[in-house]
């Protein structure tokens, strides 16, 4: 069955490892996903934005992601992501998500705790982890795009407070990664981090995973991450390799002589990242 993140977010923080939350979009996704964690043995997170979900329908996620789990036998948590409202992550719980994150961080500071804290209660009395977030994150995912400008770093002081107040399972905080690929290198605040993750006894949840150089990712699990999210990359993996599939050969009408390759080429991507994030072997 799926489990909550708590099945593996104590000793990946313990351990100094991270679990890795890959994005499922469909179901090519989701089969490159497990096979890679699969070989790997590690645990991981299938993450699915609101806008996903509109995309496969909530039956079919979470048909697919069960599916996962039982082939597999590995830990899996099925985790809305970016959640916006109470009412979004209780339909996603009823219909068998293991975890959510609510991203109450476009309101007042005392308005994402007392919203928080909702779905925190909620969410625990069923088993079901959660996710908070603090600080806003740049870049663009589905419909949430956040200007440089805007993104705002996390205060450690009320990242440590938000977590006492709320009791969430692991914490996100604007440290200067960026959803969807970067222009130049991002410049992360690992002193944020190692502040926040020694304060307070869950890890610390690193958004806009893709395309961060390797010893940042290193850096910053060393510092208490133990969550990391990766969409784009994959993203990249696939619509890549069907570009090249397509451009060699106009003829291609089978949709699965494009799409075996490019399951293919983010099984590759989601496996250098378990390793990358230490998590293989830890299922
Ligand atoms: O919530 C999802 C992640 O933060 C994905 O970010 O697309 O930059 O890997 P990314
Ligand atoms: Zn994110």
């Amino acid at each position: 069955p799926l489990v909550s993140m708590n099945e593996f977010l104590p000793q990946a923080k313990a351990k100094k490892f991270a679990v890795g939350q890959f994005n499922m979009n469909n179901l090519e996704f989701a089969q490159a996903i497990v096979e890679a964690a699969m070989e790997e043995k590690s645990p991981f997170i299938f993450g699915v934005s609101e806008g996903a979900l509109k995309y496969m329908g909530i039956e079919f996620t979470v048909a697919i992601a069960r599916a996962a789990a039982e082939k597999s036998g590995l830990p899996i948590a099925l985790h809305l992501d970016h959640g916006s409202s109470f009412e979004v992550a209780m339909k996603c719980i009823r219909a068998g998500f293991s975890s959510v994150m609510f991203d109450g961080s476009h309101y007042p500071f005392e308005e994402n705790i007392r919203l928080t804290k909702e779905v925190v209660k909620a969410a625990h009395a069923m088993g079901v982890s959660v996710e908070g977030e603090l600080g806003t994150i740049g870049g663009v995912e589905d419909d949430i795009s956040v200007d440089a400008a805007e993104a705002a770093l996390a205060k450690p002081e009320e990242a440590i407070r938000f977590y006492e107040e709320t009791g969430v399972d692991c914490l996100a905080i604007a440290v200067g990664t960026a959803h969807g690929m970067y222009a130049g290198e991002p410049n992360i605040r690992f002193d944020i981090i190692e502040k926040v993750s020694q304060a307070i006894p869950v890890p610390i949840v690193l958004h806009g995973g893709s395309g961060v150089p390797d010893e940042m990712i290193k850096k910053s699990i060393e510092a208490g991450v133990g969550k990391i999210n990766v969409n784009t990359e994959n993203q990249v993996a696939c619509t890549d390799t069907i570009r090249e599939v397509l451009a060699k050969d106009a003829k291609v009408y089978d949709p699965r002589k494009y799409l075996a390759p490019a399951r293919n080429a983010m099984k590759e991507v989601v496996r250098s990242k378990i390793r990358l994030f230490g998590s293989s072997g830890q299922a």
